[in-house]
């Protein structure tokens, strides 16, 4: 064939060849970034996002430092069978106040980008302890530490300023109530009337079935059950035609 007989020319030549590889890959970054120059954002309007509570933050600490991620995604694709087994596929919007994003690469366990609500508390805190009590099949190690450790909240109100230097949008009074918030959310005796209004849809009440301690088990099955649950897609306007 003719046309293959050409090729020597380019991979004899590496000047030749570095040239042509430039001019392909310029062509693929700008027929993949132009496009971006005409959107206003690449992150939809959704109702309902809001930076996590207090507590949801501690939860979510904890998800990171035992590498949670290294299993699980919190990221459903727009493919319909994950649309079907998840839940509408993941927005933009939906992360963008993760510092850092929690999307992971790796699924060996189930997404949990919509795990909040599916489970109650007793479950979450049985499956942590022992996942093989309440899935016998299960893989995935127990972290029952969790819940016989207390919390440790030193600076609650600095987390939240350390997410605000990098663009989430906590107030003054969400700093000022930082770890009142963080203490209510868990507290069933607690005046809640801040944190519900500070942090609407916020999960309240005792999560590890112990109501008398703090422990980490709360604040990550608390970020567990707020996974997903946020923004209403009821006024969620989805042009993409899926679901
Ligand atoms: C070694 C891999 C591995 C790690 C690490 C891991 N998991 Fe899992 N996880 C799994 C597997 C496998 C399943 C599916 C079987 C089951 O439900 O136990 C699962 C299931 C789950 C489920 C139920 C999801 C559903 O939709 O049914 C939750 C919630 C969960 N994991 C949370 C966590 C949290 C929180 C951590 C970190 C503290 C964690 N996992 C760490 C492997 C892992």
């Amino acid at each position: 064939m003719a046309f293959l007989d050409k090729h020597e020319i380019l991979e004899r030549n590496a000047t030749l060849l570095m040239v042509g590889a430039l001019a392909v890959v310029t062509i693929g970054g700008i027929v993949e970034i132009a496009p971006l120059f005409y959107l206003e954002n690449t992150i939809e309007k959704v109702e309902g996002m809001r930076p996590y509570s207090p507590l949801e933050l501690a939860g979510r600490n904890i998800y990171i430092r035992e590498g949670c991620y290294n299993c699980h995604s919190q990221m459903i694709r727009p493919f319909r069978d994950e649309v079907e087994r998840y839940g509408h596929y993941s927005l933009a919007a939906e992360s963008m106040f993760d510092h850092p994003f929690q999307w992971g690469s790796k699924r060996t366990g189930p997404d949990l980008a919509r795990v909040g609500g599916r489970y109650s508390n007793e479950w979450h805190v049985d499956h942590l302890v022992e996942p093989r009590s309440v899935v016998p099949e299960s893989i995935m190690p127990s972290y029952s530490f969790l819940k016989e450790t207390t919390l440790s909240v030193p600076d609650v109100q600095a987390d939240l300023a350390a997410n605000v230097a990098v663009g989430v949008p906590y107030s003054q009074d969400m700093l000022d109530n930082a770890e009142a918030d963080l203490r209510a959310q868990a507290d069933p005796d607690a005046d809640t009337s801040g944190i519900e209004e500070r942090y609407p849809k916020a999960k309240l009440g005792d999560f590890d079935g112990d109501p008398t301690r703090l422990t980490e088990m709360d604040a990550l099955v608390a970020y567990l059950q707020m996974l997903g649950t946020l923004v209403d897609f009821s006024t969620y306007d989805d042009a993409s035609g899926y679901r």
